[in-house]
């Protein structure tokens, strides 16, 4: 049964067929209104979520499928103790494809080895987030072309921010990317995404704490929340918290063609003042989520023989 734990799962060529996918059900939605009539999604969230939550039940429902979960961990069994793998075991019996988010690290993978539908990891901890950069990875190529060559800079808190992670080791399979790493030093992107990725495939990177020197040279700036849950005390959240704020100001020497991202929720890493430049990408990133999420499980489904 394939699940969906981390972006790695996927080849190159698969990221490029969901992409496909979704520039098709952009182009031609009505030939997909009724492809998952009959089947369930559920949607299993131990964490907080809008955006990935509702944009898994949005995209069941227009594929005509229907939705059932949870947002609460404290609504579910797990508050009387139940193991992630029982839980699986007990979807499973009520619903064709899972979409689990959860605080810990690995427990999408769990739930992946107990289910007998595919599991598809709408976040595990500070660890990955495959689908949210399915949505990166659509918004970059519909505003670049493309993903080759590309300078991204990743800015704000690279140590627990899980799509950044993802995002990393994405685009780390395309040729000639350049990552610029901006964070402060307590939140600098782990050593073992250093290692593991960026050294391990000689990929150029640069680290530094300053975003406005960083600019000129970005195609894409990845804006990210400080963040605060996966924090040991709220001091130090306190004082990183405002640790960039992208204001129309700071664009001055930004390349007229730079696209500005952002995974969301926003706190206040961009200035709502940036919300109408043509540079800002970070709603149609949301939009964009949809149509990924609704090929990703249209991929999972037809592989798993269920339409
Ligand atoms: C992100 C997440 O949950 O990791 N949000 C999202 O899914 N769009 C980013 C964040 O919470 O900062």
């Amino acid at each position: 049964m394939r699940s969906v734990i981390d972006i790695l799962d996927f080849s190159v060529a698969e990221l490029d067929e969901l992409i496909s996918t979704a520039l098709d059900i952009i182009e031609n939605s009505k030939k997909y209104a009724h492809i998952c009539e009959g089947k369930k999604l559920a949607t299993l969230f131990f964490e907080p979520s809008t955006r990935t939550r509702l944009s898994f039940e949005a995209a069941m429902y227009e594929l005509g499928g229907n939705v059932l979960g949870f947002s609460e961990s404290n609504s579910s069994s797990a508050a009387k103790g139940e193991s992630i793998a029982d839980t699986a075991k007990t979807v499973s019996c009520y619903a064709d494809i899972i979409a689990m988010r959860h605080p810990k690290e690995g427990a999408a993978l769990v739930a992946s080895n107990n289910a007998t539908v595919p599991v598809i990891n709408a976040g595990d901890g500070g660890h990955c987030h495959p689908t949210q950069t399915l949505a990166d990875l659509l918004t970059i190529r519909r505003a670049k072309g493309g993903f080759n060559g590309l300078t991204v800079g990743l800015c704000g808190d690279l140590k627990f921010g899980r799509t950044v992670h993802s995002l990393i080791n994405a685009l780390s399979r395309y040729n000639n990317i350049n990552f610029v790493l901006i964070s402060p030093e307590e939140l600098k992107l782990p050593s073992y995404v250093k290692k593991d990725v960026l050294q391990k495939n000689n990929i150029p990177y640069t680290q530094t704490t300053d975003l406005e020197a960083a600019m000129p040279s970005l195609d894409i700036l990845y804006m990210t929340r400080v963040q605060r849950e996966r924090f040991f005390n709220e001091e130090d959240y306190l004082r990183l918290k405002d640790s960039y704020i992208l204001t129309p100001d700071k664009l001055k020497n930004a390349k007229p063609d730079l696209s500005i991202l952002h995974p969301l929720p926003r706190v206040n890493e961009i200035s709502v003042a940036i919300d109408n430049d043509p540079r800002a990408c970070y709603f149609k990133q949301v939009l964009n989520g949809k149509y990924m999420r609704m090929a990703l499980i249209l991929k999972l489904l037809k592989e798993a023989g269920t339409i």
